[in-house]
């Protein structure tokens, strides 16, 4: 029997994948291993929480002696690394905590599942430290097509009625790494301790960097979520600079399911670049959400003119679009080539973009309770200190 630990599981990604590893291989013991920070939430995993193939630990990954003894007990052969400070604002107000959990948390993980593996007599055989990272570690890059041109690539996730590409270049695993926020920074690190611990000591390790995921469970201070949130309220919807930056979105179980097939097929000391190659400016990805939660609502449509004399139907919340003073540092563009993986892996998401978002704001839609427990408390505290006088 596998015994595999997931950290961050009560987080927004780890929590789908503890889902679908839970579901999917009965046979496996899995191991929730999170620190319950503002980010985790156990209402996330409410479907499965009664599994016997599942277990929740309480442990911050700095607590090396507390991992360790974890690792001893359950006799753990798998760790998948999701656990991390993840949001870029918060990390320029605090950088600090995004080192200390992104760059000494991974390494207590690494040390513990070294100490442990080296103590087995079959040693590293058989076993994989799997780290989750992001594309961000890559830096940005130009947007050397403003306008938008047909992409060189495609996947299942690629929106059908949005398909461009916002400049020539992508970032692959090659990629040399040029961080910029101290979100970013702290990743590139944790990445860097994952690799030399292959190669200093042989540790079995994969790392994949990812886009920007969006679906269900995702703390609302997220752009997806968080707008979803303010349009239901009637609040102004902070755009930061003219929101002309690009991102690449992927559906969250998409995300997932190519975890899994990592977990259990990627190449030892090998990195994979996870996309959807599907580009969205920040103002064109906020207007199909605003659209959306407005036709799910009910909500009426206003008609104007445009600057062709036409009349129009608008979204009565578009009026919601505030352009607030842009993040510092904020990056232009991330686009990811992924073809690695669709290559060497036979890859391809099971969702195109346009279901992805209708089925994502319907579950915010339908989950208000979730929303309003997340949103309470210090949520109030952090929207006044991230958006007030902004
Ligand atoms: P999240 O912020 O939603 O969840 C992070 C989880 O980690 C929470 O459950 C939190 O309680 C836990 N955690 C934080 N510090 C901890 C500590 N010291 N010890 C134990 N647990 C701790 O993050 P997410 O968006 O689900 O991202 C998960 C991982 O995927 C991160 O490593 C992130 O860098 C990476 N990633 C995220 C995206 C994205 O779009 N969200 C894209 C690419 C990669
Ligand atoms: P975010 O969801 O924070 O992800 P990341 O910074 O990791 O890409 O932000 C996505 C994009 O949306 C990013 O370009 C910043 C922008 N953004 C806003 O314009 N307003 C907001 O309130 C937030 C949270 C993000």
């Amino acid at each position: 029997m596998k015994s595999i630990i997931i950290t961050g599981g009560a987080g927004f990604i780890g929590s789908h994948v503890v889902r679908l590893f839970v579901s999917k291989y009965p046979e496996y013991k899995i191991i929730n291993l999170d620190k319950l920070t503002y980010a985790g939430n156990l209402a996330n995993l409410k479907d499965i929480e009664d599994k016997p193939n599942y277990k929740f630990v309480k442990i911050d990954i700095c607590d090396f002696e507390g991992v360790l003894k974890l690792m001893q007990e359950e006799h753990v052969d798998g760790i998948i690394h999701l656990a991390a400070e993840s949001h870029v604002d918060r990390s320029i107000k605090d950088p600090f905590t995004f080192a200390q959990t992104n760059v000494m948390g991974t390494l207590s993980l690494l040390q513990a599942a070294k100490a442990y593996w080296e103590s087995l007599p079959e040693k590293y055989e058989g076993k994989r430290f799997y780290h989750i990272s992001t594309d961000e570690v890559y830096g940005a890059l130009e947007l050397t097509h403003p306008e938008g041109i047909e992409p060189p690539f495609t996947t299942t996730a690629s929106s059908s009625e949005h398909h461009l590409a916002y400049g020539d270049k992508f970032f692959l695993e090659t990629t040399k790494y040029n961080p910029h926020s101290p979100y970013s920074a702290s990743k590139a690190s944790s990445d860097h301790f994952v690799r030399a611990f292959h190669d200093t000591y042989g540790m079995p390790v994969v790392i994949t960097n990812c886009s920007n995921n969006y679906g269900p469970y995702q703390f609302p201070e997220k752009l997806i979520p968080l707008f979803i949130n303010n349009i239901r309220y009637r609040k102004p919807l902070p755009v930061y600079g003219k929101g002309e930056n690009v991102r690449d979105w992927l559906y969250v179980e998409d995300h997932a399911r190519v975890i899994d097939v990592i977990f259990h097929e990627g190449k030892i000391a090998d990195t994979y670049n996870i996309g959807g190659f599907n580009e969205w400016k920040n103002i064109d990805i906020i207007k199909v959400v605003i659209k959306t939660v407005d036709r799910l609502l009910g909500r009426k449509a206003k008609i104007v003119t445009d600057e062709n004399g036409h009349q129009v139907e608008v979204p009565e919340d578009m009026d919601l679009i505030t352009f607030v003073t842009d993040r510092a540092g904020h990056d232009l563009r991330y686009a990811i080539d992924s073809s690695k993986l669709q290559r060497e892996l036979s890859w391809e998401p099971s969702l195109q973009f346009e279901e992805g978002i209708e089925k994502t704001v319907r579950w915010y839609l339908d989950n208000q309770e979730w929303l309003d427990n997340v949103t309470s408390g210090d949520y109030q505290k952090y929207y006044e200190k991230m958006y007030s006088n902004r």
